[in-house]
């Protein structure tokens, strides 16, 4: 085994023993017979993994009785597309903060079925904060704000919602279950599992009371939305109108088992804050590092920055790849280092990445 120690920005490293987990299911699945990619949606041993997926999701991040837990496909970017012809009816006002690559695809997506405005960015430098929960002036007539919890690409955080009387809707495919959220303040939020939640190919999607109405009632004025872009009929098939990724939702409760056992969300928040500022710490020491995020919008999942010389840039991804530490190369809109630092990823890679910039700066510096 040459397993390094990944700070990949998604699909992320996943816990060791939910990875031994997989492999003994995928050859047998309990008592079945089969592994668990070869038994049907329908049988009664998936329906306790797809019961117990919910009951964990809804454990471990405080989702309120009422809402709904769907795990559905096409990624938090179908996503985008499906909660504006959702929960917007055709030309209403919906408002955006653009707070990155993300967002601003969330926003392009519902312009095409509503009135949808961003009415905050930060763009204008280079997306590198996010702003002050009190900061954002909201359309009267926008019906919801939507925002992104936490920015992958440029390596920004809201450490709250934004503060309004607005129903909101969050994107928290980047940070979800790293931290304790206030659920029942949101009426949607969805995420992409495959960073803190399990593989690519599942996307956890809550909606509330309201949102799940809302679907129906535009729904009806659409003239009826096509069955699988419906949450409605999400909803009513409890995830299954169609054949689910089974396997990705197995995994998913694996993970979330495990975050169960790690001692839940206020275990894994002060383990995850507390290693993000060990290596902000590093990159404040001197000048050779140039963090990218403004210091009040760090993110505690994807630590962004540069070399204050860039032709080293390329150096430093590449010895810190020879030395056990890979996908540290920055997203190709922004260049530089990224360091993604998801939940199963363990403290000691932190530590090696600190160790390896010490000497790598004594060495260049
Ligand atoms: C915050 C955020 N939103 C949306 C996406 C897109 O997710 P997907 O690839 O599942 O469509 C990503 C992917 O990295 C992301 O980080």
């Amino acid at each position: 085994m040459s397993r390094a120690y990944n700070f990949s920005a998604g699909p992320g490293t996943l816990p060791e023993p939910v990875l031994a987990a997989l492999q003994e299911a995928l050859l047998e699945f309990s008592t079945c017979r089969a592994g668990i990619m070869e038994i049907s949606h329908r049988s009664k041993p998936f329906e306790g993994v797809l019961a117990s997926a919910k009951a964990r999701l809804s454990r471990v991040l405080g989702v309120p009785a009422d809402y709904s837990v769907l795990f559905l496909q096409g990624g938090a970017s179908l996503q985008f597309y499906q909660l504006a012809l959702n929960l917007a009816l055709p030309g209403e006002a919906t408002d955006f903060i653009d707070t990155g690559t993300w967002a601003s695809k969330a926003l392009a997506e519902a312009k095409r079925v509503s009135d949808a405005k961003a009415v905050w960015s930060s763009k204008g430098t280079t997306y590198d904060r996010v702003p002050a929960p009190g900061a954002v002036q909201f359309r009267d007539e926008a019906v919801w704000a939507h925002y992104t919890t936490n920015n992958t690409i440029y390596g920004t955080q809201s450490k709250a919602p934004p503060v309004t009387d607005k129903r909101l809707l969050a994107d928290m495919s980047s940070d979800i279950a790293s931290r304790p959220i206030d659920v029942a303040r949101h009426d949607l939020i969805y995420a992409g599992a495959q960073k803190n939640l399990g593989p690519s190919g599942v996307v956890a999607v809550i909606l509330s009371p309201w949102a799940v109405e809302r679907s129906k009632a535009v729904g009806k004025a659409r003239g009826g939305l096509p069955s699988m872009l419906d949450y409605a009929v999400a909803v009513e098939n409890d995830s299954m109108y169609n054949t689910p990724n089974t396997f990705g939702i197995f995994a998913l409760e694996q993970v979330l088992a495990w975050v169960e056992g790690q001692g839940g969300l206020p275990a894994i928040a002060a383990r995850v804050q507390a290693r993000a500022d060990r290596l902000y710490a590093q990159l404040d020491s001197s000048n050779f590092w140039q963090p990218h995020a403004q210091p009040d919008s760090r993110s505690s999942m994807n630590v962004t920055f540069r070399l204050q010389n860039s032709d080293l840039e390329g150096t430093f991804v590449k010895e810190a790849d020879a030395a056990g530490l890979m996908e540290l190369k920055g997203h190709r809109s922004v260049g530089g280092m990224r360091a993604s630092l998801y939940n199963a990823l363990p403290d000691e890679a932190v530590d090696a990445l600190i160790d390896f910039m010490k000497a790598f700066e004594a060495k260049h510096g």
